[in-house]
């Protein structure tokens, strides 16, 4: 079987790398892929979807992979699917769930999901007026895609008036600020709740817990995520029990209802309050770096499971996990997440502590040189029988990969283990 995974991240390393292994697999072909997934297949150059769609009928490609959010909400999974191809990855028109915020509240105040209570607008006095009703600090969501900065907790007045102006007026992120979600502050923890789907039936991963800040401690902006671990202690039986119950499976039966049928990846940001889980926003795809924990405690063949999803056999297929827990480290570069470096070379200690291994993403190519070329470089994760001992791998494989300004947080996992 030869298969098409489209993305550059650690995600689609790891997507690779778990399909690698599998002897079904004939081939795996990455676009554009990264320096690295080169070693786990072969990275296709095209200047268009049209393009890749002409690349990958000539193979022929039997399954296609779409990782991020931005090919998603192109319309990438309809243009394979309509040219015959077996696509795991949601439908433009179900993809909204992610592309519009205002969407993705209204929709859950429709189907009565959990959420924090909210307006969508783009009137900047009616915008305003609830914020001060709903008081301090207020939550204000830029409507479409921002890669991950479009989210800003106001602390007062001045601050959400300053906020809204400039995300209204398009100054701030065009024309996706042009809209706005302002919702009520939910005060509790959070959790990356991810569901396999077939658009009637689903299969919930272990819990995850990401650490967006840049900085140990909880400091620093916002980033793609420093690193990640699952499962989450406190993701017990009976709040994802409730989640399954409350928020997955009424999303699915009224995305169905709205003929906007979801299969590929519902990944849901999840904030718990005294036990109970509320909704705080919708992915359509695996989070980075969560992918990179989840995929090693899957137990069932990967390729099983993207294939029941996207053929609509969920339910035929028994999906298993193991008991182990996996830990991951995202390196960054110096400047990450402002901007690009020199590209600098990497170095390895040879050989990778046992139970752990190199998720590439910021890297490419030069002749025998792997460098270090901007933003999330590498993800060390580590794989054991405990949280602990995951933990302590994925640090001890941090500690023999080398760049120049590599920095990473301390503090990853560390929630959980006190
Ligand atoms: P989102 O992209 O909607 O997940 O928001 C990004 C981050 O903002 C989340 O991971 C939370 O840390 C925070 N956040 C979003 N909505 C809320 C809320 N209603 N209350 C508190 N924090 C929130
Ligand atoms: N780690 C968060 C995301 O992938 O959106």
């Amino acid at each position: 079987m030869k298969i098409l995974i489209i993305g550059n991240g650690a995600r689609e390393y790891a997507l690779g790398l778990a399909l690698s292994s599998d002897s079904r697999v004939a081939q795996l072909y990455f676009a554009p892929g990264n320096g690295a997934t080169e070693t786990l297949g072969k990275n296709l150059i095209a200047s268009s979807y049209d393009e890749l769609l002409h690349i990958a009928q000539d193979i022929p490609i039997s399954l296609v992979i779409v990782g991020p959010e931005a090919p998603l909400l192109a319309g990438v999974s309809d243009l394979f699917a309509q040219a015959g191809f077996l696509v795991f990855g949601p439908s433009q028109q179900a993809a909204i769930l992610e592309g519009s915020k205002a969407f993705m509240k209204d929709f859950a105040k429709r189907h009565n999901l959990p959420t924090a209570r909210f307006i969508q607008t783009s009137d900047l006095n009616e915008a305003l007026d609830f914020a001060n009703t709903l008081g301090y600090p207020a939550v204000i969501k830029a409507d479409g895609l921002c890669a991950g900065k479009g989210v800003v907790i106001a602390q007062d007045a001045k601050q959400a008036s300053e906020t809204l102006e400039s995300m209204l007026s398009g100054e701030a992120f065009g024309e996706a600020g042009k809209r706005v979600v302002i919702e009520e502050y939910l005060e509790g923890f959070e959790l990356s709740v991810f569901a396999v789907c077939d658009s009637e039936d689903f299969v919930l991963f272990p819990a995850a817990q990401d650490h967006k800040r840049l900085l140990s401690g909880n400091k620093g902006p916002n980033t793609g995520g420093m690193g990640a671990y699952a499962p989450a202690p406190a993701a017990t039986p009976e709040i994802m029990d409730t989640i399954s119950r409350t928020i997955i499976a009424p999303t699915l039966a009224g995305m169905r209802q709205e003929k906007r049928a979801f299969t590929g990846v519902l990944f849901a940001g999840i904030m718990v309050v005294d036990s109970k889980p509320y909704l705080l926003e919708f992915n359509v795809r695996f989070g980075d770096p969560e992918c990179e924990v989840l995929l090693p405690l899957l137990q069932t063949p990967l390729l099983d499971v993207l294939t029941a999803c996207a053929q609509g056999n969920l339910k035929n297929l028994n999906v298993c996990f193991t008991q182990q827990s996996a830990v991951c480290v995202v390196l960054a570069t110096a400047e990450y997440p402002y901007s690009s470096p020199k590209p600098v070379v990497i170095a390895f200690d040879p050989p990778s502590p046992q139970g752990a291994h190199l998720c590439f993403a910021g890297v490419s190519r030069s002749g025998e040189d792997l460098l270090a070329t901007g933003g999330r470089v590498i993800a060390c994760v580590g794989v054991a029988d405990s949280l602990k001992e995951a933990r302590d791998s994925a640090y001890l494989l941090c500690k023999s990969v080398h760049f120049s300004g590599k920095q990473m947080r301390d503090d990853i996992a560390q929630w959980a283990l006190q």
